[in-house]
């Protein structure tokens, strides 16, 4: 039956009831006369069109309700989001298509069941607080947990609102439930982002258009701290200034800040229409370090050609005075004040040949092992101290104040490679200074650790400290804020330790003290057992050697003749030759048992006549004495084809004995 149909049936049934209605009495007809009838007519006909008129407005009406009836089913079951009627005890009474799908069930099943049961267990609180706020408030209340699809589980934002009856309980909660994974997934993903300058180790902050700091992460610690700010202060100057600067010239500008004891670059990144500066820092001290560390080790270099120059001449002047000196001594043996003037000219001239020599250890800073031993550093340190301490020990009781020593952090560490010798200059210097820096007394602190195949060690003092200018001169040769001071201690405390392969730093500041860190690479290998090093023995023998020829060749004219004077009335046949050419021509026409050679000479050098000399068929013994620096230590005797190398100046006693030695041999 169509609809049609239907209507029609309608209005027959209609008909039928209210023609049983219509009762002869209800219009005595009768007594009606034709006007009235005609009348009623009228009405009749009046009604009928009335009604046919309410029929029509009936049935847009219904066709109204049919469409709102739709449109009800589209919002409430095709919603995209999950409406839920539930009881006052939180059984679903009603749920829509959306709801049903969200918890991939079906409708009926999801009947009279609590919606608690697909609420994940670890958020039931927060469904049962929310229930709780929502009766209490009356209101709409928000809240958001985590349900279940099967046992998968998904956010959700919830809101639900109660109903209540007569009585004031609640008979109804209509609750809304959008799933909100997708946001939560972005939101997490958002907080890791956000967490990103939070992780970086290196210094990030936000400033506002006026200075003030919006945002420093965990790494700007150091900078605050430094500048004395925290988070909503305003930067101080004249970091204020770049700010504004990079802000008006919308370009990213870098400086470097120096934040003890770490260097920053500091890059002021403007962000364009959004009123701010993002400030970027890396931490750039230990690239710092390497290019000071490069700095000075070419500053050595430059001065080691230099030096290497003047100290020969310097040597062979000292040589030639030296000479003099002790032939003049011989000659006057119980003049006993003029002896002690002569000392005392002696005694400047070591100095002078002990500045040269210096100026090589500081120079030289090329690992030299072939004189490393294994080496305790606790040991070394606790030597040099005792070493020390007498010196410092009287000034202290003169001075009426107190040093003290802390030992206390020395840790057991492995031992490095090196030589003994130079080590403990190095420690002796660094306590000199120290001591030094402590007028009125303070603490001297030693430490020892051991770190990434390292040996380090600290030596502290509580003295005077040094501002940033004397921090990055102290390596430099000659550079001293001291009256009595040659400048030369820390120069040589670095050529020491770059040549054991090891680096120093400093750590200063002014009127608390310093500390001197040194590294150097541990070693496994066992000690050695100590080499005795040969003093040179003082007392020469007076045997008379017999009439051995010696060919001295130096164009240092009055050396040549001091030691021809020497040797001479030693016993030996001497013969001198102030240069090269000369030397030559007499070894092809006499016979020598020992040359004595200088090795810089013009034209024909000393490696020249050495090289000569080993050619030779009847070679004499060859003795070297030079002016360079160290020679000795650089050129072992048996490299050059040498039978001995000595440094000028020299003592001449000592040359008789090598000489002497040789010749008996
Ligand atoms: N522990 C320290 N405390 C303060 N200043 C120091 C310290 N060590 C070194 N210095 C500074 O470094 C400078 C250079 O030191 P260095 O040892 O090279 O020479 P010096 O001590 O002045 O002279 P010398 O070593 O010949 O006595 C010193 O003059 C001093 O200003
Ligand atoms: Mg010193």
């Amino acid at each position: 039956m169509n609809k049609n149909d239907t209507k029609k049936k309608n209005a027959s049934e209609l008909r039928e009831k209210a023609e049983e209605k219509l009762k002869p009495e209800t219009i005595p007809l009768g007594n009606l006369s034709e006007a009235e009838v005609r009348k009623l007519a009228h009405e009749l006909q009046i009604y009928k069109i009335e009604l046919e008129m309410q029929a029509e407005e009936l049935h847009k009406s219904q066709a109204q309700l049919e469409a709102s009836m739709q449109k009800y089913y589209n919002l409430y079951d095709l919603a995209p989001a999950g409406y839920f009627t539930l009881n006052g005890k939180g059984f679903i009474l009603e749920v829509n298509l959306a709801g049903t799908s969200m918890l991939g069930a079906e409708r009926h099943s999801l009947i009279n069941k609590p919606l608690s049961k697909f609420i994940m267990k670890e958020d039931a609180d927060i469904y049962h607080l929310h229930r709780i706020s929502v009766a209490e408030s009356g209101n709409r209340e928000p809240c958001e947990l985590r349900m279940l699809k099967g046992d998968l589980p998904f956010y959700v934002l919830l809101e639900s609102i109660a109903v209540k009856d007569a009585d004031g309980n609640i008979s109804q909660y209509f609750t809304i439930i959008v799933n909100i994974s997708y946001r939560v997934m972005l939101e997490n993903k958002l907080m890791h982002l956000a967490k990103f300058p939070e992780e970086n180790p290196n210094p990030m902050l936000r400033i506002s258009k006026e200075g003030k700091i919006l945002y420093a992460n965990r790494a700007s610690s150091h900078l605050l701290n430094l500048w004395d700010r925290r988070i909503n202060q305003i930067l101080p100057q004249p970091w204020l200034k770049i700010v504004a600067d990079a802000l008006h010239n919308g370009t990213s500008m870098t400086f470097e800040g120096e934040c003890c004891p770490r260097v920053y670059s500091l890059t002021f990144a403007p962000v364009a229409g959004e009123g701010y500066v993002n400030i970027y820092g890396i931490d750039i001290t230990q690239r710092k370090r390497m290019e000071q560390e490069l700095l000075q080790a070419k500053k050595l270099q430059a001065m080691g050609v230099m030096t290497t120059g003047i100290a020969h001449e310097f040597n062979n002047i000292l040589a030639v005075i030296d000479g003099k000196i002790q032939m003049l001594m011989r000659e006057n043996k119980g003049r006993e004040k003029l002896l002690e003037e002569f000392r005392l000219i002696r005694n400047s001239v070591k100095d002078g040949a002990e500045i040269v020599r210096s100026m090589n250890k500081f120079t030289k800073v090329k690992e030299d092992r072939d004189w490393f031993v294994t080496i305790d550093i606790q040991e070394e340190i606790k030597n040099t101290i005792d070493l020390t301490r007498p010196e410092w020990k009287i000034h202290a009781e003169k001075e009426g104040i107190t040093y003290s020593i802390n030992q206390e952090d020395m840790k057991h560490v492995s031992r490095i490679k090196g030589n003994p010798l130079e080590l403990r200059e190095v420690l002796i210097n660094l306590i000199n200074n120290a001591i030094d820096a402590m007028p009125d007394g303070g603490t001297l602190s030693f430490s020892t650790r051991e770190e990434g195949g390292n040996v380090i060690v600290n030596i502290s003092d509580t003295g005077i400290g040094m501002d940033e200018d004397t921090q990055s001169n102290i390596f430099d040769p000659f550079f001293t804020t001291k009256d009595q001071g040659t400048g030369l201690g820390m120069s040589i405390v670095f050529g020491i330790v770059k040549r054991h392969g090891g680096k120093i730093e400093v750590q200063s500041q002014k009127g608390k003290g310093s500390t001197f860190t040194l590294i150097f690479p541990a070693t496994k290998e066992p000690m050695d057992i100590p080499k005795k090093t040969r003093e040179p023995d003082r007392t020469v023998s007076k045997k008379k050697s017999t009439k051995d020829r010696i060919l001295i060749v130096d164009n240092e004219a009055p050396l040549g003749n001091a030691l021809h004077k020497f040797l001479s009335e030693e016993g030996y046949n001497v013969t001198f030759i102030d240069n090269g050419v000369g030397a030559l021509e007499h070894l092809k026409k006499e016979e020598f048992d020992l040359v004595l050679c200088d090795l810089g000479m013009p034209e024909v050098s000393g490696w020249d006549i050495m090289n000569a000399v080993n050619t030779m068929a009847r070679k004499p013994m060859i003795g070297i004495i030079t002016g360079f620096l160290s020679a000795a230590n650089s050129f072992p005797a048996k490299e050059m084809k040498a039978d001995f190398v000595i440094n000028k100046p020299f003592e001449l006693e000592e040359m008789l004995k090598q000489i002497q030695d040789l010749l008996e041999e």
